[in-house]
Parts: C-alpha cells; sequence; structure tokens
C-alpha cells in the first residue's frame, strides 16, 4: 500500500488549502474548463457509469446508473442534492474534505450538476460542522466571484446556483428523502418509495442525491479517466451477477482502540488488518483487538479473527455484516464489554428512530429496554433470543419499514448476540445467578 499516492487527499496538507489560491495553484478547476468545453453532460454520465464509480454515501449505489434515472427532457428543474450530513457514527470523511479541500468538493459538485442538468444545488451540511459551513461558504462565494457559479459558467450555457442548508441535526436527515424533507422545512421523515428522488424528489422535482466524497471521484474520474479509476479496487466476482465490483480509491475512517487513529485513503479492498496495522499503528497500549465496526455502527459487527475481511462493498456482507457503509471502522480492544457495546449502539438507534414506523419505533426501544436490563444485572438468557427476534424482525431487508435505519439497528445486535453469545451469556449467568426461569413471564419493562 506504500506505493499508492493519495488523490483525494493530496492538497490537505498544502498552506491555506481550502482557499481558491492553493487549489489552482495544483490543478484546481482546469478539468472543469476542460469537460466544460469538450465534454456534453451525456459524455459526463457516460463517462461515470463506465468508471464503475458507487455511492461512497453507504448504499454503494453506482452512481452514473443513479443519474441515468432521471427522466429525459425533462422540462425541469432539476435538483441536485448534496448530502453532507455524514451523521454515521465514526464517520468524519466529508468533513475533512469539507474542512480541508472544499473546493475539490464543490468541482466534482459543479461537474455532477453539469452532467444532470441541475441548475440549483442543495449542499445539505451536517449541522454540527461549523469549520465546515465556514469553508464551504467561503469556497463557494470564491467560485462565483471567479465565474465558476452563476449565469454562463466559463462562458457556456450552463448556469447553477449552490445553496448550503444546515441540516436539523438528526441521524436520519442523512436518509435521502429523510434529507428532502427537512430541506423542504419539515420534519425528516423519510417517504415511501417508489418514487424515488430521480423521479420525485426535491419540491416533487426530478433530484440526485449523493454524497460528498462520491462528488470528489466524479471530479478526478473527469480528469483521470475510466481506466484509471478501475485500475484499483476489487472487480465483480464471477459468482455473483450482481456484484458490480468495488473501483477507485476509498477514504476510511479508522477510531476507537489503535494508535493512530484517522482518516486514510487507499484503494478499495483494504483489509480491517492493513488498515490498524498499515495506517492505524496497531491497537494501543500493547492489547489485543477484541472486535470493530466495518463500516459505520449500522452495518454491524467484526470480531478480531474476521479482520482479514476486505473493505470492498461485498466484503463485510461474506462475514455476516450488512455491508461496507461508510468505510469506517471502529476498533475495540479486549477490555470492551459487549454488554457496554450493545447498550450504546441500541441507545443511539432507540434515540435516532423517527417513529414512524412501528416495528422500527417499537423494536428499537425494546432492545433498549432489554439491553439495559441486562446491563443492570436483571437479565435472563431468553433475553438474547428476544433480542435476535427483534434484529430479525426490523428493516427494509426483511421488509417491515420504510427505511435502512431499522436495519443499521438490527445488525450490530444481530452480530454481538450471535458472534458474542458465550460473553453474554457468561454476565448474565454472573451478574443473575439466581436467574429467571426460561418459561417464566417476562417482568414489566415499562418504565425502566
Ligand atoms: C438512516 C440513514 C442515514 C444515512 N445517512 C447518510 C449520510 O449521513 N450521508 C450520506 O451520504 N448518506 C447517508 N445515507 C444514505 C443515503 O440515503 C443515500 O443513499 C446517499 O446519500 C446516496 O449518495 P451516494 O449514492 O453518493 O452514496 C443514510 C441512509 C440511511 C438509511
Ligand atoms: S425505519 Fe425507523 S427511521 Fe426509518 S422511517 Fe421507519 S421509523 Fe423512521
Amino acid at each position: 500500500m506504500t506505493d499508492y499516492e493519495p488523490v483525494l487527499l493530496a492538497n490537505i496538507h498544502n498552506a491555506e488549502s481550502h482557499s481558491l489560491r492553493a487549489y489552482e495553484a495544483h490543478g484546481g478547476y482546469a478539468t472543469l474548463k476542460k469537460t466544460l468545453r469538450d465534454s456534453a453532460p451525456a459524455d459526463v454520465i457516460k463517462l461515470v457509469k463506465a468508471s464503475g464509480l458507487r455511492g461512497r454515501g453507504g448504499a454503494g449505489f453506482p452512481t452514473g446508473l443513479k443519474w441515468t434515472f432521471l427522466p429525459a427532457d425533462h422540462p425541469g428543474p432539476v435538483y441536485f442534492c448534496l448530502n453532507a450530513d455524514e451523521s454515521e457514527p465514526g464517520t468524519f470523511n466529508n468533513r475533512i474534505l469539507m474542512e480541508l479541500d472544499p473546493h475539490q468538493v464543490l468541482e466534482g459538485l459543479i461537474l455532477s450538476c453539469y452532467a444532470t442538468g441541475a441548475s440549483t444545488a442543495y449542499f445539505y451540511l451536517r449541522y454540527e460542522y461549523p469549520l465546515a459551513l465556514q469553508r464551504v461558504q467561503g469556497a463557494i462565494d470564491e467560485c462565483y466571484a471567479a465565474g465558476y457559479l452563476g449565469r454562463n459558467i466559463l462562458g457556456q450555457d450552463f448556469a447553477l446556483d449552490i445553496h448550503v442548508h444546515r441540516g436539523a441535526a438528526a441521524y436520519i436527515c442523512g436518509e435521502e428523502t429523510g434529507l428532502i424533507e427537512s430541506l423542504e422545512g419539515k420534519r425528516a421523515w423519510p417517504r415511501i418509495k417508489p418514487p424515488f428522488p430521480a423521479i420525485q424528489g426535491a419540491f416533487r422535482k426530478p433530484t440526485v442525491v449523493n454524497n460528498v466524497e462520491t462528488v470528489a471521484c466524479v471530479r478526478h474520474i473527469c480528469e483521470r479517466g475510466v481506466s484509471w479509476f478501475t485500475s484499483m479496487g476489487v472487480p465483480p466476482d464471477p459468482s455473483n451477477p450482481r456484484d458490480p465490483g468495488s473501483f477507485g480509491p476509498k477514504l476510511y475512517c479508522l477510531s476507537g482502540h489503535v494508535e493512530r487513529p484517522g482518516c486514510f485513503e487507499a484503494p478499495m479492498g483494504l483489509t480491517v488488518t492493513q488498515l490498524i496495522e498499515d495506517f492505524g499503528g496497531g491497537i494501543w497500549k500493547g492489547r489485543k483487538a477484541k472486535a470493530a465496526i466495518p463500516g459505520g455502527i449500522s452495518m454491524g459487527l467484526l470480531s478480531a479473527d474476521e479482520f482479514d475481511c476486505p473493505l470492498d462493498f461485498a466484503g463485510p456482507g461474506k462475514y455476516g455484516c450488512l455491508g461496507l457503509g461508510t468505510a469506517a471502522v471502529v476498533v475495540m480492544d479486549e477490555t470492551v464489554s459487549m454488554v457496554d457495546f450493545l447498550h450504546n449502539s441500541c441507545q443511539f438507534f432507540a434515540h435516532e428512530s423517527c417513529g414512524q414506523c412501528t416495528p422500527c419505533r417499537e423494536g428499537t426501544a425494546w432492545a433498549l429496554k432489554l439491553i439495559k436490563r441486562i446491563r443492570a444485572g436483571k437479565g435472563r438468557l431468553l433475553d438474547l433470543d428476544l433480542l435476535l427476534q427483534i434484529g430479525d424482525f426490523i428493516g427494509i431487508i426483511p421488509g417491515t419499514t420504510i427505511c435502512g435505519l431499522a436495519d443499521g439497528a438490527a445488525w450490530p445486535i444481530k452480530n454481538a448476540i450471535r458472534k458474542f453469545r458465550g460473553e453474554l451469556e457468561d454476565y448474565i449467568r454472573r451478574t443473575n445467578p439466581e436467574g429467571f426461569a426460561e418459561t417464566e413471564p417476562v417482568p414489566a419493562l415499562v418504565g425502566e
């Protein structure tokens, strides 16, 4: 990995890296100029489609394909929502880009709007990112002054306005239709799909929603081409016709119990061990690893003996996790209690459930009550099966909820219990030796 030269993070250590002057001094906006001069919007869509770029926001949907879902010859307007809500626990790669290289993001966003025919973009920015707000707004102002935004951009028949919209400070604002509702001034309640945003999104008009890192990749694909992008990563699995592969560079967030946490760039498919050892300096304090979340907490949990898991879109799924998510790895050392892990996770999702779907609202709340009871030394072995039942029942995948928050709540529960059942049973036996017989009725949990 040592010979890999970063692209997405190439500029972040330059002096005043967030300024237009520094960005242009390192070739910034040359790609925009060239693309607007030489390529039609359809050419850019074709290029992005051929690159195999998959969205970096969590779901990994192919970006070029998503853009082709926009209705052809729509009278407009078409909107572009840049998803900069970045609320997945453990994830901070969008923040690094926005704070240290906002023009890279803007160049990618302008190119993406050009391709999709959007003349208005909303930069939906996580509320808790004040420095990113300042840097992004400053960069947008510089772009208007330089003629990269506004009417007749660079003398072409292309107009674009970018509005920064501060997020409403909730996890669910990052779900694309929750984001759109929030943008429209309402509660961020996800919409039932279809219709998908490409057909009916913001203000009921065709809308593209893409992540910050996704559009940053678009900027580099336009500059360097398809073969550069597909030269790194993991090709499609021939035994799985539904796997389009995982190409390109990736920003990996590493935090938790490692010597050097941070945001690192490497090709898709780095293993968890490589990330921890080569970039993170190993597990801290000379301790052993116990587990890690592979891509934000909603993706589930890997045990330490699964750290050869490759971080590409298909990798974590082969280890029983939900997917790659945001490739944000949080490492837990041997001192971490799985009871505490589950308590934290369940608390987060119960708090963040928007409450529209009964299985999610009730399931996350009951999971929290059960793990609280276990943690308080009043658990029963049967509670682990009750938790598993909740985990297996809630979510889009079992088809009981509107959005994927519930799947994200379920995976840490399912993985923790299935991979660490022995530890959880020992805890229950140790803290509640009298226990409850498995046949005894569940004591009232209300009010706990
Ligand atoms: C509960 C929930 C939270 C999400 N949060 C984010 C987020 O903070 N940022 C993001 O880009 N995508 C988030 N997503 C994924 C978005 O719905 C959407 O797939 C993504 O923004 C599309 O962009 P991409 O194709 O470039 O990845 C979230 C999804 C769910 C279900
Ligand atoms: S799954 Fe949960 S967060 Fe998503 S819409 Fe339903 S209740 Fe809201």
